[in-house]
């Protein structure tokens, strides 16, 4: 607060006169919501704080509306390698092309989300940032790049963008009452199943979690995501305190060193800031020469399959207090699920498709938090959960709109969901999934219920790409090409197009897939198929969980 009273005094508009129902404009690019949520929690605190603020899809964002505008505050996250959210995608390319207009009389702030255990941590926020200056636009407040865990920091930004604006009276909202559960407060819940979807000779381990809500009076819909907090691996935990040298029983208030690393910090992945942080203390001079250098790439490198244990390892620090330790550590954050279940299927039950993350490197077997909490120490303590609502990817809200699900792997959760969905509702609309996995014998996830489903009558269409069967890789994006006329009736039926999965390749690779089997059976250009897809997004026919 004071940094942000500060800032106001000394700033460039400290001088001008309280300006009571200011007009701002809130555009929000997000990709599962959290961007969006902040944007509407950030309108109702400036609305309280005598501003009048509108919220803007940055979908919705042309020119002729931007430059309109003397207040633009834009909120936006980042996803796969550094690319703006799909809703954003429009209005990214259009400012960073030749056509973007001067937009001196535009004054702007820019909130970016992003995770700092990623290469191109708040891309697209730096990216709109660097670019608005650019074209003359004066911020109003340097941008703030947010971690996973934000709340602080969104805390000061609203408070110093607020003190800018003139509404310094109004510089929290603390008072803001969250109903129900939430994030901060996650309801403990009771796990009635789980158990692998997978058949034992498998590779993958997928497990089929199924949650109880009872008296929670949590609700959701298809397509919502479930947060979960869980707890770490406690052979990670004592290794990584027999690395330090600590006891485990070291009392950390009022918890012991084994306890609170179990239940309360990231344990595992190392982030760049983490890197640098290390250096500094454990003066390593190879760490040095890793975090000054401006080539990013020799840091990505020696990033890629080391986590924390390691750098304790290979550069140790002689910390003298455990805290010294934890105070270096992020907070355990909790991980997002697509929910693979229908409320109206399943009453007061939230399902989850969990894919263990296992690997090896260096010698030690590596292992995703929450995904082998799932499948291995579920039983150790109940899940903490929450949730977060994604209400750009919902199943259509036409019953009798035919529906085309691309899910790949883990990326078949929603689709569970939305055909419960339309069965549950007896909704006419028609149906088709694209499935893949490694081998059909061992990982067709949920292929009894499948089946079932095309024989009630809710599966139309069922396209399997078990990539590993045969001697030549077949994909998801295979089957859409060889079904490609029948799949350009159903898109241009009112067809809504639906992708859930791997970001950096599959989406990209059944993205080009869609815009070949427009152009080739809608007969049309390249750009006007690319036209086409723009037109579908607008019309939210074409809606992506992809991570
Ligand atoms: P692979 O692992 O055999 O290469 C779910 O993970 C399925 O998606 C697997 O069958 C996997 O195949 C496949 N897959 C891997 N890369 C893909 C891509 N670029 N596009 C579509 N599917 C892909």
């Amino acid at each position: 607060w004071l940094n942000g009273y500060l800032s106001a005094l000394l700033s460039p508009y400290a001088g001008e006169a309280p300006t009571n129902g200011l007009p701002i404009s809130i555009a929000w690019g997000s990709q599962t919501g959290t961007s969006e949520t902040l944007a509407k929690k950030f309108a109702k605190l400036a609305k309280k704080s005598g501003l009048t603020p509108s919220i803007i899809n940055l979908a919705d964002l042309d020119q002729s509306k931007l430059l309109e505008l003397e207040h633009l505050i834009i909120i936006t996250s980042t996803y796969g390698e550094g690319e703006p959210p799909d809703n954003a995608q429009q209005f990214y390319e259009f400012v960073h092309s030749d056509k973007a207009p001067k937009l001196e009389n535009l004054k702007y702030s820019v909130l970016s989300l992003g995770d700092s255990s990623y290469p191109d941590f708040c891309k697209c926020g730096i990216d709109f940032d660097l670019r608005l200056s650019q074209l003359g636009a004066q911020p109003l407040i340097p941008r703030v790049d947010m971690d996973v865990d934000f709340d602080d920091d969104y805390a000061q930004w609203s408070n110093d963008l607020l003190a800018i604006l003139g509404s310094a009276s109004a510089t929290s909202d603390d008072d803001e009452e969250e109903t129900g559960y939430t994030k901060k407060n996650p309801f403990t819940a009771n796990i009635l199943k789980s158990y692998n979807l997978n058949g034992e000779d498998s590779q993958r381990e997928t497990t089929h979690v199924e949650i109880s809500l009872k008296d929670s009076d949590i609700t959701y819909e298809a397509g919502d995501a479930l947060g979960v907090y869980p707890i770490n691996d406690s052979e990670l935990v004592s290794d990584i305190i027999a690395a330090l040298g600590f006891s485990p029983d070291t009392d950390i208030s009022g918890k012991t060193l084994s306890q609170t690393l179990t239940e309360d910090y990231e344990i595992r992945n190392i982030s760049p800031p983490l890197v640098k942080a290390w250096a500094e203390s454990s003066a390593s001079e190879s760490l040095v020469a890793l975090v000054s250098s401006d080539d990013r790439a020799p840091l990505n490198d020696y990033l890629w399959g080391r986590e924390i244990i390691d750098l304790i390892k290979e550069h140790p620090i002689d910390f003298t207090n455990a805290n010294d330790f934890l105070k270096m550590l992020k907070p355990l954050a909790a991980r997002l699920y697509s929910i693979a279940s229908s409320p109206k299927a399943h009453a007061d039950e939230v399902h989850l498709t969990v894919g263990a993350v296992t690997y090896d490197s260096l010698g030690r077997k590596r292992k995703g938090v929450c995904s082998t909490y799932f499948s291995e120490r579920y039983e150790l303590a109940k899940p903490r959960v929450f949730v977060h609502a994604n209400k750009a990817f919902r199943p259509p809200s036409d019953a009798s709109a035919p529906m085309i699900m691309v899910g790949p792997g883990t990326g078949i959760a929603p689709f569970r969901a939305f055909l419960e969905e339309r069965e549950a509702t007896q909704a006419d609309g028609k149906n088709w999934l694209f499935f893949g996995n490694p081998h059909a014998s061992i990982d067709f996830l949920y292929q009894d219920q499948l089946s079932q489903l095309q024989k009630d009558g809710y599966l139309h269409q069922l396209c399997t790409a078990f990539s590993r069967d045969q001697e030549t890789k077949v994909y998801v994006q295979d089957r859409m090409i060889e079904h490609g006329e029948e799949l350009w009736k159903w898109i241009n039926n009112n067809g809504h197009f639906y992708v859930c999965g791997d970001a950096s390749r599959m989406a990209k690779d059944v993205d080009e897939a869609l815009l070949h089997v427009i152009e080739t059976h809608g007969e049309m250009t390249p750009e006007a198929a690319a036209e086409y897809v723009k037109q579908m997004k607008a019309d939210k026919r074409y809606c992506r969980d992809v991570y």
